[in-house]
């Protein structure tokens, strides 16, 4: 059959039935960054080497050793920049230094020599939006010091007929409640910020911005890094102001449960601008020429963008033009989840990706990161290993979340001790709805002192109260746990030619159990279910697909399952308890 026979005939599949299928992968060799296990993470929280309570540089460079065993590809850092920490090292006050918490320039160099000696590779955030309001750059801006005057995005603000009084511009909000625009006296006008007041919108359509910006990723990829993860992609553009020079208001959404927040209005003008798309295209040029003039492997842009499908795609580029290699997924991420996830939910999602990438792209699947409660607490801790299970079987990257591999959960932080500013702007009553502390709090190492995160009387965040038992030397010493379940998961990615290339086929049997098949011709053929409910099931996984053999072999179990790794299991009556998850072969 020709491959338009087949896509046609792929798409009539959808169309009539429940199951989802694609075509198996025409190119067998994958570049490193399509079947990578990418690993994020928080620095402040990850390791701290001199007993100050916050990680640093050192600590992760110490624990290289222990994401080689894990085996995952690539590190992503959140920001390590020299930052007053009013976002946690998203407001930068110099995007070419390191933050002294952290550790130094050669701290960093350090890292990375260490990181290539494992054959690890390191990719740097880099957040294009914003700097923070000590950043030298923004100083000036303020001074309307020449070459700096419009590097953020000024405005003189509306005077209100009735009252006579000056008021902001337009209706925007940033993203942690308040007003989008701040008021300067020294300059007399007032500064768009989508997020904290102390994180000016840089100008993007000045070009000096963009010239400069483009620097920055020269700067970190000739310090050796494997690419980039884009913080807040969408927002880079806002719509130009009117021929009147006034900036129009943002239409108000209809969700009325908290007039504050920035949900109240659309967000039409303000994000998901044709512009931004193609300065991620811009962007993925430095890339490919920094490897062109330097040689060495592909250097990666991931992009962060929570935004719908149609606009999301656009930054994969297109026939003419190279885009992002991913523009990250969050589908997983914004399922509803809380305490469970129901399987038809984790069906929408896969086919919200699946089904509207561009031919030929690489997918990936995210159920964490900084900004979100982990990933535990959210789909339930009895579904840990059935979730990381899923991002492996899927075809594509994959993205784990520092604490992800251990089934960590949230921490719970009192408002005395709330960090984030998504929380503080918001009072005691309610900061619990905003915060990202809970995701945030100390990675566990061990059962002892701390967590074995830091020496110090305080960390920065209290720990999660549960990590006497979940933590990496207890799960290594056990025979059986999420850490062990986890490393096996990369090392039947990384040896697969199945889940590498082949085929997909899913579906939703029996309510609560999503069910995979990955095939491909002469390998062996991966299946996997996951009971996402919460009482056990038996369900056929013929209904899945009519060719399965009578009975497969199990390869892996979640930790909850009786079953036994090696046992041949019939594919009929297959009884799932609540949160069981397998992953079977057959020949
Ligand atoms: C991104 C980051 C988030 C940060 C925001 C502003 O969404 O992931 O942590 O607060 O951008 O930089
Ligand atoms: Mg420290």
């Amino acid at each position: 059959m020709q491959p338009l026979q087949l896509s046609i005939l792929a798409f009539c599949l959808v169309a009539l039935c429940q199951t989802c299928q694609d075509t198996e992968s025409s190119t067998t060799t994958k570049d490193w960054w399509e079947t990578a296990q990418f690993y994020q993470i928080y620095p402040r929280s990850f390791k701290d080497s001199d007993g100050d309570g916050i990680g640093d540089l050192n600590g992760i460079t110490s624990t290289l050793e222990y994401l080689k065993d894990l085996g995952v590809t690539a590190a992503w850092l959140s920001p390590i920049f020299k930052s007053p920490m009013v976002d946690f090292g998203y407001d930068i006050s110099d995007f070419f230094d390191i933050q002294p918490e952290y550790g130094t320039l050669d701290d960093f160099r350090n890292l990375i020599k260490k990181a290539n000696e494992l054959g690890l590779k390191i990719i740097l955030d880099f957040v294009p939006n914003h700097s923070s309001d000590e950043n030298d750059w923004f100083k000036k801006s303020v001074k309307r010091e020449k070459g700096y005057a419009d590097y953020y995005i000024w405005h003189d603000g509306k005077v209100n007929a009735t009252t006579g009084k000056r008021e902001p511009p337009s209706n925007w909000l940033q993203a942690f409640r308040g007003s989008a625009w701040e008021w300067v006296e020294e300059r007399q006008q007032y500064y768009l910020h989508q997020f904290a007041v102390q994180q000016p919108d840089l100008n993007y359509r000045n070009p000096d911005v963009v010239a400069q910006m483009k620097r920055v990723l020269r700067y970190w990829l000739n310090e050796g890094v494997a690419g980039f993860r884009c913080d807040a992609v969408p927002v880079l553009f806002e719509v130009e102001p009117d021929e009147n020079g006034q900036y129009p208001d943002e239409a108000v959404s209809g969700l009325t449960d908290d007039v504050d927040n920035r949900n109240y209005l659309k967000n039409e003008l303000i994000e998901n601008r044709a512009e931004t798309i193609d300065m991620a295209y811009q962007w993925r040029t430095v890339m490919d020429d920094h490897q062109r003039i330097y040689g060495g492997d592909t250097r990666v842009l991931l992009i962060e963008t929570y935004a719908p499908p149609a606009y999301t795609m656009q930054f994969y580029g297109n026939r003419s033009v190279k885009g992002a290699h991913l523009p990250f997924n969050f589908n997983l991420i914004t399922v509803p989840a809380s305490n469970g996830v129901s399987a038809s939910s984790i069906k929408t999602a896969v086919d919200n990706w699946l089904l509207n990438m561009p031919a030929g792209r690489t997918a990936n699947w995210v159920i964490g990161n900084h900004d979100q409660r982990r990933a535990a607490s959210r789909y339930g801790v009895a579904n840990t290993d059935a979730m990381n299970m899923l991002v492996m079987s899927l075809p594509g990257a994959s993205v784990t979340y520092q604490g992800e591999e251990l089934g960590m959960t949230d921490g719970w932080i009192s408002w005395a001790d709330t960090q984030d500013p998504a929380a503080c702007n918001s009072n005691q009553n309610v900061y619990e709805q905003f915060t990202r502390d809970p995701s945030r709090t100390p990675f566990q190492w061990t059962s002892g002192n701390n967590a074995g995160f830091s020496t110090a009387a305080k960390t920065w965040l209290p720990l999660a109260s549960d990590y006497k038992t979940i933590n990496v030397e207890t799960e290594l010493a056990a025979s059986s746990s999420h850490l062990k379940i986890y490393k096996a998961l990369v090392e039947m990615r990384k040896s697969s030619k199945t889940l590498q290339n082949g085929s997909t086929k899913y579906a939703v049997l029996s309510e609560d159990v999503f069910v995979i098949k990955r095939s491909l011709s002469n390998s062996p053929t991966i299946i996997y279910v996951a009971n996402l409910g919460s009482s056990s099931v038996t369900v056929d996984l013929r209904e899945l697909d009519k060719t399965l053999t009578s009975s497969l072999i199990l390869e892996l179990c979640s930790l909850n399952s009786m079953k036994a790794v090696g046992a041949s299991i019939e594919t009929k009556n297959l009884e799932l308890l609540a949160g069981e998850a397998l992953i079977f072969t057959s020949n």
